[in-house]
């Protein structure tokens, strides 16, 4: 789909159940490979990085099919440990298949992955973890050649709780000899699902959702089935966009503990929520308030993944909110765009400052990049009467 159209002037209304956690199935996709066998994953979203891990799964030589929203990779037939730069360049977890392919076969060979450009994206921490393991890593050209013959497991000590390097450093750990302890691990929920995964097929983690994870080197045992956690950021977007435009939804198959900070701050936008076991509803009048100070910071900190919907749900708010984005660099693209819409936004460095406006205006607006193109869907809703000439591209 290359454009959208929204008409605007409506409220939303409507129940709606949330889809499996792209950032979790990313790396759960990786980890497949772990295992000699099969692997079935239930709740799994057809998105179009799912699709690009399915073929890089298929270079390396496993099945992948498809059964409704269940998703079974056969990693028994892998013979490759290389992902060519094509494969790499269609998103950034590409890099999770390094430690994955590590733990496996003892040897891989990639290039630096590609993502939604939000600013410089190293993946230093990624490699100091798998070398502090014992991987031997050349880079030439682009080109990452790494060999393990034999991992050792031991204290790596992250620098910032990077949730890829996190996730790729657990999965290296399960190929390793003994135990890896990671010291300021993320603790996003995504890595509890992670764990979950891998003990299911009978590798040995512990210590998920705190900062420090052990992992016991051992291959995984057997066949296992799992269900993908539900998306917080794809609830987050819908509820912020509920917020934005007014209106009722309620969303079913979510976990409201992974997203308090973010109902914390639709609260004070002045929405009423309501959230009970596996189920989150949302009442907006469609009137917001400002909300002082946002700072995204890792789990359990307000997500950068959630900054610009959040903001766009604030467009039209009573007075004036700050956004710091701590996270990443260039993480204002869609600020341009939403400005288009009427929004008034000023932006220095890693702040925003929002200051709300009575109106917007449909507009001709271009995605920057996926929570960036979130937020302009979100804020689409919005503006009064039809916006013919409007539409997200
Ligand atoms: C993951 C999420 C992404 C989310 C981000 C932060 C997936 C597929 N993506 O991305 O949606 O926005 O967490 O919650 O799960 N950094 C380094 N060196 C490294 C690695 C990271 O300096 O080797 C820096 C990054 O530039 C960034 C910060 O650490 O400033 C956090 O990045 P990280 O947590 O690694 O994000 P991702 O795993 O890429």
């Amino acid at each position: 789909m290359s454009h959208i159209v929204i008409q605007g002037g409506r409220r939303l209304e409507g129940t709606l159940t949330v889809q499996g956690a792209k950032n979790s199935v990313l790396p759960i996709l990786a980890a497949t490979i772990l295992h000699p066998g099969r692997t079935t994953l239930r709740g799994c979203p057809r998105l179009s990085d799912v699709e690009a891990s399915i073929r890089i799964l298929r270079h390396l030589g496993c099945k992948a099919e498809w059964e409704g929203e269940e998703l079974t990779v056969d990693a028994s037939t892998l013979d490759r440990w290389d992902v060519p730069d094509h494969l790499m360049r269609e998103m950034r977890s590409s890099v999770i298949f390094l430690g994955a392919i590590l733990a496996r076969m003892g040897w891989a060979e990639l290039s630096h992955p590609g993502g939604c450009e939000l600013g410089p994206r190293p993946i230093d921490l990624h490699l100091a973890a798998l070398r502090q393991l014992g991987a031997q890593l050349r880079e030439e050209s682009g080109c990452l050649q790494c060999s393990a013959q034999c991992m050792e497991g031991r204290e790596i000590v992250l620098s910032m709780p990077s949730v890829g390097a996190t996730e790729n450093a657990m999965l290296a750990a399960c190929g390793a000899e003994g135990e890896t302890v990671l010291v300021n691990a993320a603790r996003e929920p995504e890595i509890g699902d992670l764990q979950a995964f891998l003990c299911g097929m009978g590798c040995r983690v512990r210590g998920a959702g705190s900062s420090t994870i052990c992992v016991q080197g051992r291959r995984p045992t057997h066949d296992s089935v799992h269900t993908v956690m539900p998306d917080r950021i794809a609830a987050a977007t819908y509820l912020a966009a509920a917020a934005a435009a007014g209106g009722e939804v309620e969303l079913r198959r979510v976990s409201h503990g992974h997203l308090s900070t973010v109902t914390a701050a639709l609260h004070a936008a002045g929405c009423q929520i309501s959230g009970g076991e596996g189920q989150v509803a949302l009442r907006s009048a469609g009137h917001l308030r400002s909300i002082g100070t946002v700072r995204t910071a890792p789990y359990p900190g307000f997500p950068t993944d959630a900054q610009a919907i959040l903001m766009a749900a604030l467009l039209r708010a009573r007075g004036a909110t700050v956004f710091v984005e701590n996270i990443f660099e260039n993480r204002y693209r869609h600020v341009d765009e939403l400005c288009r819409m009427g929004a008034d936004i000023s932006v220095a460095d890693r702040v925003a400052v929002v200051t709300g406006v009575p109106e917007l205006c449909g507009a001709q607006v271009r995605c920057t990049d996926l929570r960036g193109g979130a937020a302009l869907l979100g804020a689409g809703p919005a503006p009064p009467g039809g916006t013919p000439n409007g539409g997200v591209f």
